[in-house]
């Protein structure tokens, strides 16, 4: 890792902390058989039929507006909608308060040590209420183009029929499926183009609670675990690459633990032929630079070996104390000097999106660094360290914020978003959080710090200066 990365998170996995790096994309379709497989898909309670009533389906017209976007062209501008295939504690934090049980850290253990008929009822109402098509609805009318959508491999529901591997995906709770089904569909019929994400693997990529299982990071000490994600992208890919227009190989595999380190380049590439083997030309397939770095990725899947691939690159300045240091005008230049690398690297090798980034200077949403741990930014993070200052006014609700720091959000966005548009374009970490406004689209549009059209510039120089 060198200087010029952005994104670091302390990495949980054991004893010993280890920093890293912490950064974070369907076809044929059998449009006929989806709806079937919806039904009886996931072995999730049969509540979750109601996502079929308003439109599972999906609907044959969907492929042809998925296409509608000319990637290398058009500028990609658009949000996550983290926090709603895959929990993450610091999104939802009253789904783990409501739990009563300090133990339940991720979405593993929360199928875990939950009563099943409990966990499920309380992620079905998750899934079918966290993001709704007017969501979908605003986020077309807010100028963007794109959602990425994470989702776990859990949540995927391939039959022993696909896969000579294990299908077991316990503890977690199944069922999201027809959930997901129904997303593609309200954003197709609502214009928005879909990169689907895998963002969590069979035994983890990358043990961050954002990848199902916080701890550590096994998905590659087992070339099983790795088999059996190419057969679930396999599966992904011939569901509902008709739906979306990028399949996302993996999310934030964590490339400095040796064997992901090693085993990552081959999964980007057998990935790569899976889909294209699937549905040919139809999907961009997104991959992503592991935390090592775009210039890791030099002559990297480049045509003939690999056509239509996108560079998936995660920024947040929020997870070291480096980072934390730097005072509002320097988070500013440190994002403009992102560009000498970024710029570079997408004009001599794959397109390149930021898909991944937010307005936050500090880590004070809470559990942020996961559930039970408190922010570096006010020293409840550890002892015996820097610390920066009060939390309050940094996070929670807008109310709370000053007028010149919602001056600065806008700044901050719009130098992000200048640096997304210098390449092929960005997605903003996330569209909603339960209380945690510096990193949600949708609160930033209603505080005013981010324009209702995203071309609007308060600071049309604000890399130059
Ligand atoms: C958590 O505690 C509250 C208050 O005692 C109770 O109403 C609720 O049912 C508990 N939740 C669970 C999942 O046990
Ligand atoms: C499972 O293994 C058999 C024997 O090698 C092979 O023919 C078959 O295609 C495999 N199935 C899948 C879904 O990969
Ligand atoms: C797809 O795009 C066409 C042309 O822009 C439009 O007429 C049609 O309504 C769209 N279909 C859906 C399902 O959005
Ligand atoms: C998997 O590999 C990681 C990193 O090398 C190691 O920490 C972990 O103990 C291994 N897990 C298993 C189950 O072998
Ligand atoms: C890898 O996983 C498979 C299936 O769980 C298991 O049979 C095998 O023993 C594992 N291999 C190693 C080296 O742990
Ligand atoms: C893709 O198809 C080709 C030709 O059939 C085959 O050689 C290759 O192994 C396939 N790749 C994958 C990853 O399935
Ligand atoms: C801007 O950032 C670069 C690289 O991080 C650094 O070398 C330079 O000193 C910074 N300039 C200012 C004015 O902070
Ligand atoms: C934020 O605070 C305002 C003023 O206290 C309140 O009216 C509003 O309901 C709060 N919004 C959220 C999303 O909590
Ligand atoms: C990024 O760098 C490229 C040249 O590599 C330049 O054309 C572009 O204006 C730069 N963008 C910003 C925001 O500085």
């Amino acid at each position: 890792m060198t200087s010029t990365f952005t994104c670091i998170l302390l990495f949980l996995a054991s004893a010993t902390a280890v920093w890293a790096q912490q950064c974070r994309l369907i076809a044929h379709n059998d449009l006929a058989s989806a709806p079937t497989q919806t039904s009886g898909s996931g072995g999730g309670s049969p509540a979750s039929i109601s996502a079929t009533a308003t439109g599972a389906q999906p609907s044959a017209s969907a492929s042809t507006n998925a296409s509608s976007f000319n990637y290398g062209t058009d500028v990609i501008r658009g949000v996550n909608l983290g926090g709603w295939f895959v929990l993450e504690p610091w999104i939802t934090p009253s789904i783990f308060e409501n739990t009563n049980n300090t133990d339940i850290v991720d979405e593993y253990t929360f199928g875990q040590l939950l009563d099943a008929d409990y966990a499920s009822s309380v992620l079905e109402q998750h899934w079918n209420t966290w993001i709704t098509e007017d969501d979908l609805k605003a986020i077309n009318a807010a100028g963007l183009n794109h959602v990425r959508i994470p989702i776990g491999y859990w949540s995927v529901p391939i039959t022993s029929a696909d896969t000579n591997y294990s299908t077991d995906v316990s503890p977690y709770v199944t069922g999201a499926w027809p959930y997901i089904l129904r997303a593609l569909n309200w954003a197709n019929e609502n214009s928005v183009h879909v990169i689907l994400d895998l963002h969590g693997a069979p035994a983890s990529q990358n043990g961050f609670d954002n990848s199902g299982q916080r701890g550590s990071a096994d998905w590659a000490n087992n070339s099983t675990n790795i088999e059996r994600t190419l057969d679930i992208i396999r599966f992904i890919a011939g569901k509902v690459g008709g739906m979306v227009n990028v399949i996302e190989l993996l999310n934030e595999p964590a490339g400095w633990v040796s064997d992901i380190g090693s085993a990552i380049g081959p999964y980007w590439k057998d990935g790569y032929s899976v889909v294209r083997n699937v549905t040919g030309m139809e999907n961009q397939v997104m991959i992503g630079d592991a935390f090592l770095g775009v210039d890791d990725w030099q002559n990297f899947l480049l045509p003939p070996e690999g056509e239509d691939v996108i560079m998936d690159y995660h920024q947040y300045q929020v997870f070291n104390y480096d980072q934390l240091e730097l005072s509002q005008d320097q988070h500013i230049n440190y994002t403009c000097q992102i560009n000498a690398t970024l710029a570079p690297y997408a004009k001599s090798n794959l397109r390149t999106i930021t898909g991944e980034w937010s307005n936050a200077i500090t880590d004070c949403a809470k559990w942020l660094n996961g559930r039970n741990v408190g922010a570096r930014w006010d020293g409840t993070y550890t002892s015996g360290q820097q610390t920066f200052g009060s939390c309050d006014g940094m996070t929670g609700n807008f109310s709370t914020f000053s007028t010149d720091y919602k001056t600065f959000l806008r700044k901050y966005w719009e130098a992000q978003v200048a640096i997304g548009e210098s390449v092929q374009g960005w997605i903003f970490w996330t569209w909603k959080a339960e209380n945690a406004d510096e990193w949600s689209y949708q609160r930033g549009l209603e505080g005013g710090w981010i324009p209702q059209d995203p071309t609007d510039r308060m600071y049309p120089d604000i890399c130059s200066s």
